[in-house]
């Protein structure tokens, strides 16, 4: 089909789209407002995240830090534990940072086109869209994945999405597809539809889409095929030994880089490869720490965007130096942010010492 073909097919949408949401829309704590900074958290929450599982942070995140002005003034470990667990942490941090721009040169106004918008930090043309959209009526779109494979289905296009000009070309057909009058609903529809009914991996419900009669892909019988998604370069895989070192009922943690992958956050001491006990206990000795009892042995594994970590833990009592450490009792090692990829290791940590409190 000509190009044309397929973006009347989009340009069609949004009536039965709309129509649809008005009776299947989902009932989200941030829908029913259209305060930019509402909008704008839970946006750059559902980034790789599913509704679900942003609920109870958005929930916790407003409580505490209901405007630009309180995420401005927020202490960054704060931000940090009040992220622990969602992940691409960067993500919080762009936010202070374009929260403390919006105070300093807009006055604590949100600027409110897209353009403007898509200068602050962590801002990309998807949320400025969202935000334009849902909070000011402009009428632009909101792709993303959600997005790219409603259209690539119902328009039948099969170009491989994981290109930047596919991404392109894609913007500019839903720039002229979207709603004018109800933009801020289209996208979110959109949002509804690619996450209820044209689901990824499976079988789309498409006896239950409004834009069945349109479909492109059901007609030819290819929504499984579509959107075409040409495979990315396979990650790789980093060994890691862990020290879950226990020393006078604290545990041992250390400080992240400021730069990179979980950038300052908590993590616990660990050296590269896989080290067995005798080596391990090599490097404690290195550290001025003497082993006084192996407790367990635990591995793990954490799958970042670019990275894997095949990681083993000792769990084990120490005493002696270990100056560049800093040693957290219960209490503390609960406030401090510890990215998930060590989850199943601290849950482990915290155990040992919260018994041993009770001896
Ligand atoms: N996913 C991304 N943004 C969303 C929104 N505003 N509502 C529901 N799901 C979403």
């Amino acid at each position: 089909m000509s190009k044309t073909g397929k973006q009347e097919i989009l340009n069609a949408i949004a009536a039965p789209l709309l129509a649809w949401y008005d009776v299947h829309k989902r009932t989200l704590p941030w829908r029913g407002t259209k305060d930019p900074y509402q909008v704008w958290v839970s946006e750059i929450m559902l980034q790789q995240t599913r509704v679900a599982a942003v609920l109870p942070y958005y929930e916790r995140w407003m409580q505490e830090l209901p405007d630009a002005e309180t995420l401005a003034a927020a202490e960054p470990e704060r931000l940090m534990k009040l992220w622990q667990g969602l992940g691409y942490y960067s993500r919080a941090r762009n936010m202070q940072k374009a929260a403390k721009i919006i105070l300093t040169d807009y006055n604590g106004r949100f600027p409110q086109t897209s353009k403007e918008l898509r200068r602050l930090p962590g801002i990309g043309s998807y949320t400025a869209g969202a935000i334009a959209s849902i909070a000011f009526g402009e009428a632009v779109p909101a792709v993303d994945g959600n997005v790219l494979r409603v259209a690539a289905r119902t328009a039948g296009i099969a170009d491989d999405i994981m290109e930047a000009n596919t991404k392109k070309l894609f913007q500019k057909m839903m720039e002229e597809a979207v709603s004018q009058d109800r933009p801020g609903e289209y996208n979110q529809a959109m949002m509804d539809l690619g996450a209820t009914v044209c689901v990824p991996n499976g079988a789309p419900d498409c006896e239950n889409c409004p834009l069945a009669e349109l479909c492109e892909a059901k007609r030819l019988n290819l929504q499984n095929t579509l959107p075409v998604r040409k495979k990315k370069a396979k990650r790789r895989t980093e060994e890691l030994t862990l020290y879950l070192l226990l020393r006078d009922n604290t545990a041992a943690l250390r400080k992240r880089p400021e730069e990179g992958l979980l950038a300052g956050l908590w993590e616990f001491p660990h050296l590269p490869g896989t080290l067995d006990e005798d080596a391990a206990a090599q490097a404690l000795r290195d550290w001025g720490l003497t082993p006084l009892e192996w407790r367990k042995k635990i591995t793990g594994k954490h799958i970042f965007t670019h990275v894997e970590w095949h990681m083993t833990g000792y769990l084990l009592t120490v005493k002696g130096g270990g100056d560049d450490f800093f040693w957290a009792d219960y209490g503390t090692l609960q406030t401090l942010a510890v990215p998930s990829a060590f989850g199943k290791f601290l849950e482990q940590v915290l155990r040992q010492m919260d018994s041993r409190g009770k001896i």
